[in-house]
């Protein structure tokens, strides 16, 4: 059985503070342990999310790595410093990253690749377009984009789907395009490593799932848990949802 994960991508929210105190507030929430709870803030505030999280079951994430373990890549970080400071996570692939910043499936192959050699859990993002899911090209896209993770370690590695169309924007797939979504990627998975690794490998839902939407999407069969935006910014509504996963997992084993 696979154990759920929420993890909460902050994105380019929070001050250093702000961090801090949510922290400490979601530490005060008493969290069921069912769940593996990640939070990934912004770089700058990731050295004092590491001080507050430290002995708490709170795993901490950063959105990016670089490729390289250090050399001229201004404004970058490298896995082993992420390392250093008690980061365990890392957010590869991004939508956001591939829209606004350039991201292509090679670049974020490289990122997850050296997140896993330095010892990170890699969060790899992928999902369609609003113009490719009206082609019909969903699970093309899929297929690309998931096409050289062979080169990379199943059992450090968790996928999120995460459509384009339903980031940021109210919209959330329903419950039947999210598990059509997620059976094709567990097939995937198995035809990249094998039915061990697709058994065992997490894939995430992201894409305005909150409080509201948690308790249709999270009992879907091939759906192992989140990646939260705007819903993990507020430490009630993130709570909300870890405990709504937790719910999920009891009812699986019962
Ligand atoms: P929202 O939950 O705000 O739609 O964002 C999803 C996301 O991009 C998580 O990485």
């Amino acid at each position: 059985m696979r154990r759920p994960l929420i993890a909460g991508n902050w994105k380019m929210h929070k001050s250093v503070a702000e961090a801090s105190a949510y922290l400490e507030g979601l530490i005060a929430e008493d969290l069921p342990t069912s769940v593996d709870v990640v939070c990934c803030p912004t770089f700058v505030s990731l050295p004092a999310a590491a001080m507050v999280v430290t002995g708490s079951d709170i795993g901490l994430g950063a959105q990016n790595v670089h490729w390289e373990t250090s050399g001229a890549f201004t404004a970058e970080l490298a896995a082993p410093m992420l390392i250093e400071i008690g980061v365990h996570w890392v957010i590869v692939g991004h939508s956001e990253r591939r829209t606004f910043f350039g991201e292509t499936d090679e670049t974020a192959l490289d990122r997850a690749r050296a997140g896993q050699a330095a010892g990170l859990e890699v969060i790899y993002c992928i999902g369609e377009t609003l113009a490719e899911r009206d082609a019909g090209e969903t699970f093309a896209v899929l297929e690309r984009q998931t096409a050289s993770l062979g080169a990379l370690d199943p059992e450090h590695l968790v996928l999120a789907y995460e459509p384009v169309w339903a980031i940021g924007t109210g919209r959330n797939a329903t419950p039947a395009q999210a598990q059509e979504a997620h059976a094709f990627l567990r097939v995937r998975v198995a035809s990249i490593f094998d039915g061990t690794a697709a058994d065992a490998m997490r894939i995430l839902y992201g894409g305005s799932l909150k409080p509201a939407n948690a308790d249709e999407l999270l009992p879907l069969a091939d759906v192992d848990g989140g990646l939260i935006g705007g819903a993990s910014l507020d430490v009630g509504s993130f709570s909300a949802i870890i405990r709504a996963a937790a719910v999920c997992a009891a009812g699986d084993v019962s």
